[in-house]
């Protein structure tokens, strides 16, 4: 039996879960099924009573292990296994004998109501939905849109047992210490008028993130944020639809707030985290603002295209003058100096004929010369 995997409002191609719905906002169920999910696992999956147990200990204070056992209805070596489980998935549990268990750094859980609040007038914009849970928010929200879910829909989780990148790769994030989400947008002007999407989404990030940060962070084409070269946020947008008709953007975001040793070791990059730069703004306005500047920037976007966002996002490119080499989908590379985005987000290339060369496709690459 599968337990403790809270799921998407949408019933789930493969976990076959329901919603629940409050007050406009909806909130995961927590129900478990005993239907397998084939989903390939990276983490084990959560208990059920984790997440509950977790937001228990946010006050930072012992709990003794024989009152959460009595309040969430089991046994103490239940509740100890929970814990470890909480360990290996990379959080510190502080275990004493006698006062019970705390975090030493509580983590602020997400809070789709804080999100809310912070969101403002803004917040019509958005339904919000907060997951423990799930194999990849973006896998979750594109079936959730296929299903029909409104432009605006949001899915952020605490936990992704499947996390995916660009290019195939894999995304660590670290529970509690990541800001996971995904949103939905719908266009009627079909795929060819989202060339551009992921250079604003990127550049709204960055804007949100420089809101607390006295480190600027900047853009890496098409769509890393960067601070001193290492990265902080990474973005994957997957886009279905007629290229001249009904299409939508499924906009992945993932960013680091505070890091552990495991996820530094696995990730093959230089990587940074909120708490290093000495940023500690909560999660939940940290999503909020998020959302507000993805929100204020896709505006733009939608009258104008990405060529009204050319120059914020130049001001903010990491590599601007740098010597690069791009790495190709059909395997080769090519080097030159980086000179920027074109007006439809294309990559400049400047050639050592000094020709200047645009690329674009989420599948490049790019590195700076002399760097593997
Ligand atoms: C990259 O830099 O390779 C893109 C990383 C995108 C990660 C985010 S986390 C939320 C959303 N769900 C996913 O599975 N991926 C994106």
């Amino acid at each position: 039996m599968k337990v403790g995997h809270r799921q998407t409002p949408y019933t789930h191609p493969r976990c076959n879960k329901t919603p629940s719905q409050k007050e406009g906002v909806f909130y995961c169920s927590g129900k478990s099924t005993s239907r397998a999910c084939k989903i390939r696992r990276v983490h084990t999956r959560p208990h059920k009573a984790l997440f509950p147990l977790l937001r228990r200990l946010s006050d930072g204070r012992f709990h003794s292990g024989q009152a959460l056992a009595d309040e969430f209805g089991l046994s103490r070596a239940s509740i100890f296994n929970v814990f470890s489980q909480a360990e290996a998935m990379g959080l510190a549990i502080h275990a004493v004998r006698g006062r019970g268990y705390r975090m030493p750094e509580p983590v602020e859980w997400l809070d789709g109501a804080a999100v809310e609040r912070h969101l403002g007038a803004a917040n019509g914009a958005y339904t919000i939905h907060v997951l423990d849970s799930v194999d990849s928010t973006n896998t979750a929200l594109m079936a959730a849109a296929l299903s029909g879910a409104v432009d605006g829909t949001l899915f952020c989780a605490e936990h992704q047992h499947t996390g995916r990148g660009r290019r195939g790769r894999q995304w660590h994030s670290v529970l509690g210490g990541s800001l996971t989400f995904s949103v939905l947008w719908r266009f009627d002007t079909g795929l060819q008028s989202l060339a551009g999407l992921s250079l604003v989404v990127g550049l709204a990030i960055a804007r949100a993130v420089n809101r607390h940060s006295r480190h600027t962070a900047r853009l890496k084409w098409p769509n890393d944020i960067l601070v001193d070269y290492r990265k902080l946020a990474g973005i994957l947008v997957e886009v279905q639809g007629d290229m001249h008709g009904a299409a939508f953007a499924v906009v992945g975001v993932g960013l680091n707030v505070r890091l552990n040793e495991a996820q530094r070791d696995a990730v093959d990059q230089a990587v940074v985290d909120l708490a290093e730069m000495g940023v500690t703004v909560g999660r939940n306005q940290l999503l909020a603002d998020c959302l507000l500047e993805l929100n204020a920037a896709l505006s733009v976007f939608r009258q104008h295209g990405f060529a009204a966002l050319r120059e914020e996002w130049l001001a903010l490119d990491a590599y601007a003058g740098r010597a690069v080499a791009l790495a190709l989908p059909d395997a080769r590379s090519v080097q030159g100096v980086a000179c920027g985005v074109d007006e439809t987000g294309a990559f400049l290339l400047r050639d050592a004929q000094s020709i200047l060369n645009p690329y674009s496709g989420g599948e490049i690459s790019l590195r700076l010369e002399g760097t593997r």
